[in-house]
């Protein structure tokens, strides 16, 4: 029944940000999957007889991938495989399913943001036993298996029924089929206060939620509209293959329709959104967008409110490029601040060290210790569990925040699929540059930032170059690591402003300077020939 199929690597299965992302039509090749999932097992030890989780955010290809996956698992000796009910996982509840059963691990089926459909993205991530994204130490070891790849083991065996919740029995390896929703949505309900969140609604107050026609529709449904009774809350609620055609990453340009309605002055009172996978979340109020940077300063500042963070939070992490909004809230709670690296696994170590509670990032993530990923859902129960203690509007709450800390006006300006030589022509220009830089126009900082990490001494560089200002202005330059096509320049551009008599300014104004600085020193026209930027969050 087992079988070991001869297979070829293929080139540039090298993991990103997070996890494997690529075409769909790259995955679709013969033994394209099967080879990176080999791979991962190949490079774990001492698995067998153990659980593994697999779930995915139900983008096309994820039911064929499910079900390979599980077979693989199986012939690969683990001892149970834990799959959520219709191969559905979101990224957060399966880092927490990890974590609750104690598994080995868990391989999560998603290219989170990016778009879905037979011409869109897919991706395989492996998460490890502690429920976070595998550390570069495990990515690197599947990277080097990838190239040396010559056979898979897998069964001989017809799909098996994940459509039921229960057990299956597939060669020596139990199947056990979980409803995705119930054990996120108990965890929740154990963080905060569901009653006076339930009665805020019961108040009148008014919330939409965008689903954005991916995973975080049946959670959304699940949590605000049957726990809290507030129905007609979630809009795009059914997970699709294709996303129903939305790029399901929330922001101001993609999650437009949300933002439309509740950006005009009759609006329901609060509004969110969470992307393809449910790690990201978007948080608006009437007539007020909230930046995910001063999303976390505010959570950070108000987590007390909730039920598990009341006895206050050990620490605040972001990655480099988010504002430093939240540095200013560790630094009167008199906790530490720590600055990583881009991409959540960065703050697995702090948190598994508790040295961290609330993690952040600019690109809308934002998370706790209570799993090892961002967490969308999580985020605006969070935002509604400080709403329903403060009985405040989101705009009153961003301005007395801003009031009480000052303001990091803040944007990040993305060039979308540049030609990938000239992109790190641009960068290696740029890194060749840093020292004439330093003592020009306010610039006292130059370099490319590395990080040690302060658990385990691994170290990191090359994540992004950093122009700091004598006022602690900063202007950031990186390539994603997520992207399938070209390469995309992400320019970050954030300023500090202390006087509340300026912090009406519209954003792109009050950052028109330093804008147009980041521009002329990279030269970025000449350089990708944009005149532009593709995205502007
Ligand atoms: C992007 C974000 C990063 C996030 C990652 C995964 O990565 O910038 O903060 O962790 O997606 O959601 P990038 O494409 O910039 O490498
Ligand atoms: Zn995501």
């Amino acid at each position: 029944m087992f079988e070991l199929v001869a297979t070829k690597p293929f080139d540039g299965q090298k993991p990103g940000t997070s996890g494997l992302r690529k075409k769909v039509t790259v995955f679709q090749q013969p033994h394209y999957a099967e080879n990176f999932i080999q791979s991962i097992f190949d490079s774990l030890e001492g698995f067998v007889g153990k659980s593994l989780v697999i779930g995915g955010d139900g983008r096309y290809y994820n039911a064929h991938v499910v079900q390979l996956a599980i077979r693989m698992a199986a012939a690969n000796g683990f001892g149970k495989v834990i799959v959520g009910q219709g191969g559905l996982l979101s990224t957060p509840a399966a880092s927490h399913l990890i974590r609750k059963r104690g598994a080995f691990g868990g391989i999560i089926l998603s290219a989170s943001h990016n778009p879905g459909g037979p011409d869109g993205d897919f991706g395989i991530k492996y998460n490890a036993g502690n429920g976070g994204p595998a550390p570069e130490k495990i990515t690197d070891a599947i990277f080097a298996k990838t190239k040396v790849i010559s056979t898979y083991k897998t069964l001989e065996a017809d799909d098996i029924d994940i459509n039921t919740v229960g057990v299956i029995k597939l060669a020596n390896t139990e199947v056990e089929v979980v409803d995705p929703v119930a054990d996120y949505a108990a965890l929740m309900q154990s963080l905060f206060d569901f009653d006076a969140i339930a009665d805020l609604f019961k108040s009148g107050f008014k919330m939409k939620f965008d689903g954005m026609g991916a995973i975080t529709g049946p959670y959304a449904t699940r949590i605000f509209e049957g726990i809290f009774g507030a129905a007609g809350t979630v809009m795009n609620g059914t997970p699709l293959p294709d996303f129903g055609g939305h790029h399901p990453d929330p922001n101001l340009v993609h999650a437009k329709e949300l933002c439309d309605l509740v950006l005009s002055p009759n609006g329901p009172a609060f509004g969110a959104a969470s992307d393809g996978d449910g790690d990201r979340n978007l948080i608006i109020g009437r007539g007020m967008y909230v930046t995910p940077s001063d999303s976390l300063a505010i959570i950070a500042a108000n987590a007390q409110l909730a039920p598990a963070y009341s006895k206050g939070i050990a620490g605040v992490a972001r990655s480099m490029p988010t504002s430093c909004a939240a540095d200013l809230v560790a630094k009167k709670l008199g906790v530490p601040s720590f600055e990583t690296p881009t991409g959540w696994k960065f703050f697995g170590n702090l948190l598994d060290a508790a040295m961290a509670t609330v993690c952040g990032e600019e690109s809308f993530g934002t998370g706790s210790n209570h799993v090892r990923e961002k967490d969308g859902v999580w985020a605006v129960l969070m935002w509604l569990n400080i709403l329903a203690k403060r009985r405040e509007t989101v705009e009153q709450i961003v301005k007395s925040h801003w009031r009480e800390y000052g303001r990091n006006f803040y944007t990040r300006h993305d060039y979308e699929e540049v030609d990938l030589a000239r992109a790190n022509g641009l960068m290696t220009r740029l890194r060749g540059s840093l020292p004439g830089l330093v003592g020009k126009g306010g610039i006292v900082k130059a370099d490319d930032f590395s990080y040690r990490d302060p658990v385990d001494n691994s170290f990191t560089e090359g994540q992004g170059i950093r122009l700091i200002y004598d006022n602690g202005s900063r202007i950031i330059y990186r390539l994603s690591g997520t992207g399938t096509a070209g390469a995309t320049l992400r320019v970050y551009i954030e300023k500090y402003e202390a006087d509340a008599a300026k912090h009406a300014q519209e954003t792109q104004s009050a950052l028109a300077q330093l804008i147009t600085q980041a521009n002329g020193i990279a030269d970025i026209e000449a350089q990708t020939g944009r005149a532009a930027p593709t995205v502007i969050t």
